[in-house]
């Protein structure tokens, strides 16, 4: 009987015998990796890794800081384990080795379970280094220079374009003020970003009511705490397979790039029956004569429309980063009063009250980039860049890092290192003038938040003319102030962007908003219709 029962046991195992032997594997694979990590002196040092879930519990709500804190214990180059990946992080100065010396090396992402979502796997920016994706990056950041920064003209189109979406969000927010004295502001600067890139994009604004819209731009906050470095179902893919709180969220996750997928592949079916090749309206026609051009004249990508994900990843890329700026840059506005004023101060003695601020009065409005690039450093809204991954067998400051290594870069830990800035937990823009006054270049060019190298953001030169733009023209018009009885605060949501919380102001006119209604600013208006 005793033999039947052993032989029962040995033949068909409990669950008790599965869990065990399970366990007995598990720890042993650990134990194998610490004995190689050991034995191989050149891998980066880290922090003890549990087995299964590794370092995943230790990031906590900020992972950013984590990181800082583990680079200040191990160095700037260190590794990490979350679930079954082993991750090197890099800080400090070991991110422009890493990104400019060894650029090609770490220019890959890693294969992650979200990535594959996003335009159905077709995305450029979430997609890896291939001769494919150097083509789609070289076709995206022509055109969007050509939509913004290129000359004095597109610039002035781009401009046209904020000004009115700022004359209609100040129109929304003096509104809220009249009807409840205080009221949050980031619904509406949601909108009003995205409104400035579907004008540039497909040509179309939104009105601020409309459901579809609202619906496919208020998801922001789900895809980045899916996309940003240390999400959970990246690291440990097998919790999508039963039902707990990180599957619900991949579900949303799946389900909103569905919903934003066929949003831009309308747009682009739209434009397809009405493009005429000796008119570019917007981006979508840049992007379809590029493209199709491209793809009839290549054999990179035969058979695929890239369109979609292209305009996706310039769509999706910019307005939740500069939508999450604006909402910075207003929270500091009203935080530090005394800086409002002195913005106010700076703009009304460059440009006088009788004409709005333009993109040419920037170089006289060294205060106002100060305070901008303050804002990106002091909040490094992105603190960790979409992660890359080694395409190679490399290495990094004396370490060896294998190929297909996930690599996550700690912009904060740049942006807060106090060896390069004095008391970096202090907001003052005072530390990028130079004693004459003027907007010190160097300084401003060592914040990191639109990283570096191969991958590095090709909105950049948009981002900074639209956030000067915004914040020269709302401290022109209007005052800003905090509601007394909720009180404000720093705190912020992780993932890929860090989104402030909600907090509420009152928003009153300066003077008259004449000169705003009677500005160049031209509401729906094309490209091609202006030229
Ligand atoms: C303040 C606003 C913005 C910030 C802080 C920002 C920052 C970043 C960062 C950190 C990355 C990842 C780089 C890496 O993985 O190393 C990135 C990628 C990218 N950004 Fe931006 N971005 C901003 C606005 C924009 C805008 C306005 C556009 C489009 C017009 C844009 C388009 C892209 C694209 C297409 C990529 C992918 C590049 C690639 O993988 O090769 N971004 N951005």
């Amino acid at each position: 009987m005793a033999m039947q029962v052993i032989f029962e046991e040995m033949t068909q195992p409990s669950p008790r015998g599965i869990l065990l032997a399970s366990l007995t594997f598990l720890f042993a694979m650990h134990l194998w990796r610490r004995i190689r990590r050991t034995l191989d002196v050149h891998g980066p040092p880290g922090p003890f890794a549990w087995p299964v879930i590794g370092n995943a519990v230790e990031l906590g709500k900020s992972p950013h800081l984590y990181f800082t804190r583990m680079s200040r214990k191990y160095g700037d180059v260190f590794q990490i384990k979350l679930g079954c990946r082993d991750v090197v992080v890099l800080n400090g100065d070991a991110i422009k080795q890493a990104l400019i010396k060894k650029g090609f090396d770490f220019a890959g992402r890693p294969d992650f379970a979200s990535f594959k979502y996003i335009s159905n796997g077709d995305s450029m920016a979430f997609g890896t280094f291939s001769e494919c994706w150097k083509m789609h990056r070289k076709v995206a950041q022509s055109t969007v220079r050509m939509f913004s920064t290129s000359n004095n003209n597109t610039k002035k189109s781009f401009e046209n374009h904020v000004v009115c979406e700022v004359r209609e969000l100040l129109h929304i927010f003096l509104k809220k003020t009249k009807e409840h004295q205080y009221f949050q502001p980031n619904t509406y600067l949601v909108v009003s970003t995205a409104n400035i890139m579907t004008a540039v994009c497909f040509g179309k604004r939104y009105s601020y009511d409309d459901a579809e819209f609202a619906q496919v731009v208020g998801r922001n906050d789900q895809f980045t705490q899916t996309v940003g470095a240390g999400s959970m179902v990246d690291v440990m893919p097998w919790l999508q397979y039963f039902p707990n709180p990180i599957k619900t969220i991949f579900e949303n996750f799946k389900d909103l790039n569905r919903e934003f997928s066929k949003f831009i592949i309308n747009k682009v079916v739209e434009h397809r029956k009405t493009i005429h090749s000796s008119t570019i309206r917007d981006m979508t026609d840049a992007f379809i004569m590029a493209l199709d051009k491209q793809d009839s004249s290549s054999r990179i990508s035969p058979g695929k429309d890239y369109v979609p994900p292209t305009i996706g990843d310039i769509f999706g890329a910019s307005q939740d980063t500069l939508s999450t700026a604006l909402q910075w840059i207003i929270l500091i506005l009203v935080r530090f009063p005394h800086i409002q004023l002195r913005l106010q101060e700076e703009v009304d003695k460059v440009v006088d009250r009788r004409r709005l601020p333009t993109i040419e009065d920037q170089p006289q409005l060294p205060y106002v980039m100060a305070f901008i690039y303050e804002v990106m450093r002091f909040t490094s809204f992105l603190p960790l860049t979409i992660p890359h991954s080694t395409i190679v067998d490399t290495d990094i400051m004396g370490y060896t890092i294998p190929k297909d290594t996930v690599i996550f870069i700690n912009q904060w830990s740049s942006n807060h290192d106090s060896t390069k800035w004095t008391q970096p937990e202090t907001f003052d823009p005072l530390r990028f003038l130079d004693h004459s006054g003027s907007l010190n270049k160097d300084r401003a060019s060592s914040v990191l938040i639109f990283s570096l190298g191969k991958r590095r953001c090709i909105g950049e030169e948009l981002s900074k003319m639209q956030m000067f733009l915004f914040t020269s023209l709302l401290v022109h018009q209007v005052h800003f102030s905090p509601d007394p009885d909720n009180p404000l605060s720093i705190d912020y949501t992780y993932g890929l962007t860090l989104k402030p919380n909600n907090f509420y102001i009152a928003v009153n006119l300066r003077d008259s908003i004449e000169v705003l209604e009677e500005s160049q600013g031209n509401l729906g208006i094309s490209q091609s219709d202006r030229e």
